[in-house]
């Protein structure tokens, strides 16, 4: 005699045991990447408001910071700068004493291979005007004027021991421009990651206050359109074929589609950017009680590694680690 349903998918849920024989996706520490603000001339770490938990720190604490994430198992920190000074240009993103490639010679210095040290590439912190490249005449971002300062910039970071570059401006060719600068001063070892799609998006509102944006107006010029799916997959197989060893989606939990299709046929490994917003919401959420924080923080990483992500960059990547390790 039959029963219906023949077919009982609970069955595999219904224990905590069974439930975890089960399990398609896990998060690994040493597959999370920990953002970091380093702020010249301040003295003691600051809060950013519309982040909380999440400090600008002075250079002296970037030894401290590795050390800890390190311990933790964290996969490598990503360091953003925030000068004290700012041009036209972007100078301070190129100068050897700049606040990024200092707090970069720092935290190579500490991390004593344990963890990778990366750092962003991308002039926005370094300009007065807060876009990611030099202005032309007309006001427009001058994309070919740009690539040559991301090559010096780039230089620069490799000299300072960056291991992973990410190269978040989002100019065409800036890929392949960095490669051949790299390769050509005697620096093959340095890996690229590319921000390949990564959209004009309102979810970067907090980390502009991060570093203190100058920014007017928007980024569209150079930035994806979030209507646009298939262009990220295009920016992505372009950034491959120009020598990106990872591709980056960003933001991650509002374009999981997009992380989808670009793992699906990814050569590389594919990463997600929770940018600061995605951190915002959930952090403001869990604090007006509407929300619990810690299952929501993991529901979120987990739909990113889901939706194909291999690294994920989050703000939450040392305190995630320390649940990894506790088993929960
Ligand atoms: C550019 C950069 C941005 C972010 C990372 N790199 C800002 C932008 O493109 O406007 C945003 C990250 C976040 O929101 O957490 N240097």
């Amino acid at each position: 005699m039959s029963s219906f349903p023949e077919r009982r998918l609970r069955r595999t849920r219904r224990t905590p045991a069974m439930r975890r024989l089960s399990t398609e996706h896990h998060l690994a520490a040493a597959q999370l990447v920990l953002p970091v603000f380093v702020k010249e001339g301040i003295d003691a770490a600051q809060p950013i408001a519309s982040m909380p938990g999440v400090l600008q720190h002075p250079l002296e604490d970037i030894a401290a910071v590795v050390t800890d994430a390190a311990e933790a198992g964290v996969g490598g920190i990503m360091l953003f700068g925030v000068p004290a000074v700012r041009d036209a240009a972007g100078s301070g993103a190129v100068a050897e004493d700049g606040i990024l490639n200092r707090a970069i010679r720092v935290a190579a210095d500490a991390a004593r291979g344990r963890i990778t040290v990366q750092a962003d590439l991308c002039l926005d912190e370094f300009t007065d005007h807060g876009h990611c490249g030099l202005l032309a005449a007309d006001g427009s971002v001058d994309n070919d004027a740009t690539l040559e300062v991301y090559a010096r910039m780039a230089l620069a970071q490799a000299r300072a021991g960056a291991e992973i570059l990410g190269l978040s401006g989002m100019m065409d060719g800036q890929v392949a421009v960095i490669r051949r600068a790299l390769d050509e001063a005697g620096h093959a070892e340095v890996a690229l990651l590319a921000y390949s799609a990564k959209y004009a998006s309102a979810y970067y509102g907090p980390f502009r206050d991060a570093v203190e944006s100058t920014l007017q107006g928007d980024r569209r010029t150079y930035q994806l359109d979030p209507a646009n799916g298939r262009e990220g997959v295009a920016e992505a197989m372009q950034d491959i074929a120009e020598g990106a060893d990872y591709v980056m989606v960003k933001p991650a939990g509002p374009y999981l589609d997009v992380l989808s299709r670009v793992s699906e046929v990814s050569t590389v490994p594919v990463w997600a950017y929770q940018v600061s917003g995605e951190y915002a919401m959930i952090e403001l959420a869990a604090r007006a009680g509407a929300i619990d924080r810690e299952r929501t923080i993991g529901e979120s990483l987990l739909g990113i590694r889901r939706a194909g992500a291999d690294v994920i960059l989050t703000y939450w990547a040392r305190e995630v680690a320390d649940w990894i390790r506790a088993g929960k």
